[in-house]
């Protein structure tokens, strides 16, 4: 059966946190939760634009449970104190929504010396969930949702240079950071089965969607790809949502699982199981790249 948002039992009593959550498709999953009556704490790091999207979806949906907390995943700091306050106000987790990215901008470096799209797509996420698995119920439907994007295949993940110091392809660091997010999600997937936990580990990709992702792309190229007609083969945010929303609230989902849209070039269409590049599933580079997350962010004991 085709997933659908109304097919989704009351979800009342249970809590997520959904990053980057006040644009593009992190609002569109929020405001998908808080339809099946989640509470939803937004984590953003433009605290004026996650009030501006709370309104938003307040206005239309009067009884959403929500709530704003800091975060801005380019500083570590940022994430401990996000944890911080979370746990002072929650004694529990089900969904960990790690959807905040970055694409191709300038060469950066975060507060903690990472290349910008390393940092925030992949490493910040990474500390973000180690710090709150064990707030999370043993059951299958307590989730970690990982998005990753169609251009992991054509990442690697380059031990050698994986701040890209030394050579910087503003494309390339982002397949590699959106490469290192599927692998986490598979690597953490592993760890929770080997610990006999049921929480799932999962992830998502939404195809193509015209949001504020291409911010560093430049206008000429917006242009020509929306002449080329991009438009046509893309979907809107709200139907880019759907692969988190299944990843996250459907009941046929498996650790590991990888969702996306099953139309061309899984660029859109409906929501289901995809494929990942046989480089994602390479289990020696995963836990490589686990134990080098670890080194980063200065996690000692992910709690799996
Ligand atoms: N759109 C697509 O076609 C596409 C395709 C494949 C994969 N994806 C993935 O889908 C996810 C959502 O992308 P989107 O298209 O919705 O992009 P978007 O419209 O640019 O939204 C990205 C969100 O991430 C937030 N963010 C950026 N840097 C952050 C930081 N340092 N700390 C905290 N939050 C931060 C942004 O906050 P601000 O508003 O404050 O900047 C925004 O809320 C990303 O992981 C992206 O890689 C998108």
């Amino acid at each position: 059966m085709a997933f659908n948002l109304d097919s989704v039992p009351s979800q009342k009593g249970r809590v997520a946190i959904a990053t980057g959550a006040n644009t593009g498709i992190g609002y569109e999953t929020a405001l998908g939760l808080v339809q099946t009556g989640m509470k939803v704490i937004m984590a953003c790091r433009n605290l004026d634009k996650a009030k501006q999207a709370k309104k938003t979806i307040l206005d239309q949906l009067p009884d959403a449970d929500l709530d704003i907390i800091e975060l801005d995943l380019s500083r570590l700091s940022s994430v401990r104190a996000f944890v911080d306050t979370y746990r002072q106000q929650f004694s529990r987790l089900d969904l960990l929504i790690n959807n905040a990215g970055i694409m191709i901008p300038p060469y950066t470096k975060t507060e903690d010396g990472f290349e910008s799209q390393m940092g925030v797509n992949h490493l910040g996420h990474f500390l973000l969930t180690a710090l709150l698995l064990d707030l999370m119920p043993d059951t299958a439907e307590a989730r970690v949702v990982a998005l990753s994007s169609n251009a992991h295949k054509m990442g690697t993940i380059n031990f050698d240079d994986l701040q890209s110091e030394r050579k910087y392809s503003r494309f390339g660091a982002y397949a590699q950071s959106k490469l290192a997010c599927l692998m986490f999600a598979n690597e953490l997937s592993r760890k929770l089965v080997a610990a006999d936990r049921k929480t799932l580990s999962v992830c998502a990709h939404p195809g193509g969607s015209d949001t504020e992702l291409s911010r560093h792309m430049s206008t000429t190229t917006v242009k020509f790809l929306k002449m080329t007609g991009l438009a046509l083969i893309t979907h809107s945010p709200a139907n880019a949502a759907l692969p988190t929303l299944y990843a996250a609230l459907a009941p046929d989902v498996s650790g590991g699982d990888y969702f996306g849209p099953k139309g061309f070039l899984e660029m859109s269409g409906k929501p289901g199981k995809v494929s990942q590049s046989t480089s994602a599933l390479n289990w020696d580079v995963a836990q490589q790249l686990w134990d080098a997350s670890e080194d980063l962010t200065g996690v000692t004991n992910f709690c799996v």
